[in-house]
């Protein structure tokens, strides 16, 4: 998986020792509230660590798992994900739609600066560089940070869909 690089970010593969931040990220409330049916948060460790082992063993052209560094400082950020999205369906686990989702999750010490904005277009531009020609996001009707993220990045609003996980979304795309 290729690293990126942007102004004040740099995109990297996840590293096992990050499983400390991957814990403090998904084991808050505000962070998880509005990710899975139904939202749960992380409780220990060995999960991040299963976690990053899942995301490290991501080998599909194209897609990724990407860790987000503050250039400045070397503290890690949130992450950022390109990744098969699941077709809703009656029975588990959900089978893949054949769309590609793009993704983030930002520890809440770095919201408010537009890291999250700043990663996601460099993860849209590396898909459609990678030869994807549509990329989709869906986010819960409530999540209307994550909605402003899609928008500054070029994403196109199409309503609600019940296309994806089995829940009821907000659908944004871009085509190459
Ligand atoms: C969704 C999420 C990543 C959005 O984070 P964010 O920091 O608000 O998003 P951005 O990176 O686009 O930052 C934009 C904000 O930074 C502000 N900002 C400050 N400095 C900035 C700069 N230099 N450049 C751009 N924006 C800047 C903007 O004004 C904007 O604030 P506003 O929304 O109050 O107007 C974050 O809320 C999150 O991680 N939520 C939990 C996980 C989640 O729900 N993920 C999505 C699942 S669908």
């Amino acid at each position: 998986m290729k690293s990126l690089e942007t102004e004040r970010l740099i995109l990297r593969q996840w590293e096992p020792e990050d499983a400390g931040f991957v814990l403090d990220l998904y084991s808050r409330w505000e962070v998880q509230q509005f990710i899975g049916n139904p939202p749960q948060v992380m409780t220990d460790l060995q999960q991040a660590e299963e976690r990053i082992r899942v995301w490290r063993a991501t080998d599909h052209p194209g897609h990724g798992a990407w860790s987000v560094q503050i250039k400045a400082t070397g503290e890690l950020a949130g992450a950022l994900l390109l990744k098969s999205i699941p077709a809703s369906g009656g029975s588990l686990p959900l089978q893949p739609s054949g769309d590609t989702e793009i993704g983030w999750h930002f520890h809440p010490d770095y919201w408010g600066h537009g890291y999250a904005s700043e990663a996601a277009a460099a993860v849209l531009a590396y898909a459609f560089d990678s030869g994807l020609r549509k990329v989709v996001a869906v986010t819960a009707p409530a999540n209307t940070a994550s909605q402003k993220v899609c928008i500054r990045i070029g994403l196109v609003h199409k309503g609600q869909t019940g296309r994806y996980y089995n829940a009821l979304c907000e659908l944004f795309e871009r085509t190459a």
